[in-house]
């Protein structure tokens, strides 16, 4: 009998140079690729004959169980997230579904995350301790959000914000800001970078004052540096602690 294998597969930022050979030794295995509309795209000229289901933004249980079930029947599946598929994409609801699909072998294949891609971008600001905050509140209450950045403050991490702002959620960076201006100067070196590895690409360095007033929107990853952070040139630059 066939073996029920599922690969979820994080792309990486977007372009294909990005993807890891493991991912892409995965989707060449596949013979059906599931997953959100704009990530197929990213892949479609280099499978332009595999077959492919698209779901939309808001279906992610949906798209996890369709793949699921496809590998149930038999089919070596994958389903593609953006960046790497363990953080904050679909990883982790496909292990929680696994078990209502016995004999269906999960294996997830690691990508580059936007917080590392836009850390490149941009220079070195992840080169010490950081930690990683999304500022959707659409699976998280906003107080775990809150509680999350003042500890991030205090603790002097380096910060790398996913989510920072979308049509309906204007002011979260605005208060995520705030929080961290009650611990670091306004002057504190921070960068963002929109459509990393994607047409577009955009960066931009500047202040934790002026973040603050940033207009972004969710194609855009937030980079806050901590005490250390410094602008060198045009890069940002956590420093290792060396005496250089
Ligand atoms: C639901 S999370 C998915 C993260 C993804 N699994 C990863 O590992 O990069 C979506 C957020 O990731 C960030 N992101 C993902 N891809 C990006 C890209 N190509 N350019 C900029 N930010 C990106 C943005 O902050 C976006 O709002």
């Amino acid at each position: 009998m066939a073996v029920a294998r599922l690969y979820v597969v994080g792309l990486g930022p977007g372009k294909p140079e990005s993807m890891t050979l493991e991912a892409r030794a995965a989707l060449d295995e596949a013979e059906l690729i599931c997953g959100y509309g704009a990530y197929l795209e990213l892949i479609a000229p280099r499978y332009p004959d595999k077959e492919r289901c698209s779901t939309p933004m808001t279906q992610e249980l949906a798209r996890c169980r369709h793949a699921l079930e496809q590998a149930q029947r038999g089919r070596t599946v994958a389903l593609v997230c953006s960046g790497d598929a363990g953080v904050y994409g679909m990883a982790s609801p496909v292990l929680e579904l696994l078990p209502d699909y016995p004999g269906v072998e999960v294996e997830i294949v690691a990508g580059v995350t936007a917080a590392l891609s836009g850390a490149a971008v941009l220079g070195a600001p992840l080169g010490h301790d950081f930690c990683v905050i999304s500022l959707s509140d659409l699976l998280t209450p906003w107080e775990v959000i809150e509680r999350r950045l003042r500890c991030a403050a205090e603790g002097d991490f380096a910060v790398a914000l996913y989510n920072p702002s979308s049509r309906r959620r204007r002011e979260q960076l605005r208060r995520a800001c705030d929080i961290l201006l009650a611990c670091r100067s306004p002057e504190t070196p921070c960068g963002w970078v929109r459509n990393i590895g994607r047409a577009g690409e955009e960066k931009r360095l500047l202040t934790l004052g002026e973040l603050r007033d940033a207009e972004l929107d969710m194609f855009t990853t937030v980079f806050i540096g901590a005490s250390t952070t410094q602008r060198i040139g045009g890069h940002l630059v956590t420093p290792r602690g060396y005496s250089t």
